[in-house]
């Protein structure tokens, strides 16, 4: 038996934030913005929640699927509208799902492939055999807008991908792992900590980034190993949408042409959990990922994190 990923939806506040728009409200440029992270703009939330992203990607991957025939719903986010309930509690309410096993998972801009890590888990092991897995954000709540830094790079949004249980195999195999010792390099305090408020994100944005690309390689070549690939047997590189120079120096270390690696990143930004599976999803619709393909999904993120997905779509 296998886990495949039947369908994918994806949504995107339609406020657009331009790297023209920072320029009044920090000290940057979109020729500094550009060069240096690869992204022109993001898109920031007009008062939509983290679940309300969720539902909206939910139901666009539901598509005529009926909700109630659910049994798993894992969201992984970063920013959910409370502590608890878990946003999946509320995505379940909101798409008219009752019984289904719901609860978040936290591993920032991994999150996505955590979750889903979790969720093929669960359904081969327990008979679970129809599940939805989202990647939601609205980081726009926790970037520090006077810091030139680090508001430049974050955007919102959500993605999300319907899974059935299936005769053949889609999910072919992952790889994760984190180090807790690189914490402090990109964190945001919550209430647990002796911080008081607001709580934003902090980050050493040149140290992330020489352990970003390391990571990621490392992890993707451990992946492919599992499954018995090549980077050669890949048909298109997912990587996580974080900057164009870790993607770039990622895939060339791979040795994936550009002409396979998927980059929403200049029109979105970091959206972390919610990055993959919007390119996903975008990948799909847009015919550059076809039915058969085989996708590597790479991510990075706060935990540091790390996880890597291969899936034959
Ligand atoms: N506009 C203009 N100048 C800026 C700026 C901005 N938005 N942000 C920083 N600078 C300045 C710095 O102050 C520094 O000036 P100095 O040389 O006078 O001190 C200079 O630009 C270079 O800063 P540096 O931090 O070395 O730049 P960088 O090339 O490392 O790029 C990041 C910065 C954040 C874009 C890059 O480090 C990065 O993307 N890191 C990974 C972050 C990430 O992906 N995090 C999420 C992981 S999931």
């Amino acid at each position: 038996m296998g886990v495949r990923i039947v369908s994918t939806g994806s949504y995107l506040p339609d406020r657009v934030l331009t790297n023209f728009d920072l320029e009044s409200m920090v000290e940057t440029s979109d020729q500094w913005i550009t060069t240096r992270t690869g992204i022109k703009e993001r898109r920031i939330s007009k008062g939509e929640t983290t679940s309300d992203m969720a539902t909206e990607a939910a139901v666009r991957a539901l598509g005529d699927v009926s909700p109630e025939n659910l049994e798993l719903i894992v969201v992984a986010t970063a920013t959910p509208d409370s502590f608890f309930p878990s946003t999946a509690c509320k995505v379940q309410s909101k798409i008219g799902n009752r019984g289904a096993v719901a609860f978040d998972v936290s591993a920032a801009c991994t999150g996505f492939i955590y979750a889903l890590y979790v969720a093929d888990s669960i359904m081969r092991s327990k008979g679970v055999s129809r599940a939805l897995v989202i990647g939601a954000e609205r980081l726009s709540k926790i970037v520090d807008w006077s810091d030139r830094t680090t508001c430049i790079l974050f955007g919102d949004g959500a993605g999300a991908v319907y899974l059935e249980t299936s005769e053949d195999e889609g999910i072919l195999g992952f790889d994760l792992g984190a180090d807790g010792s690189y914490g402090e390099l990109l964190a945001v305090p919550s209430v647990g900590s002796n911080e008081e408020f607001p709580y934003y994100i902090r980050m050493k944005g040149n140290e992330v980034f020489k352990v970003a690309v390391r990571t990621m390689v490392e992890s993707a070549l451990r992946v492919l190993e599992k499954v018995g690939m090549k980077p050669e047997d890949v048909s298109l590189l997912i990587p996580h949408q974080a900057n164009l120079r870790i993607i770039k120096a990622v895939s060339e270390r791979l040795g994936i042409n550009q002409e396979k690696v998927f980059v929403n990143l200049d029109r979105y930004g970091n959206t972390s959990a919610a990055s993959i599976p919007v390119a996903l999803d975008e990948a799909l619709r847009s015919g550059k990922l076809k039915r058969g393909d085989v996708a590597l999904l790479v991510a990075f993120g706060g935990g540091f994190t790390w996880g890597s997905c291969v899936i034959k779509v």
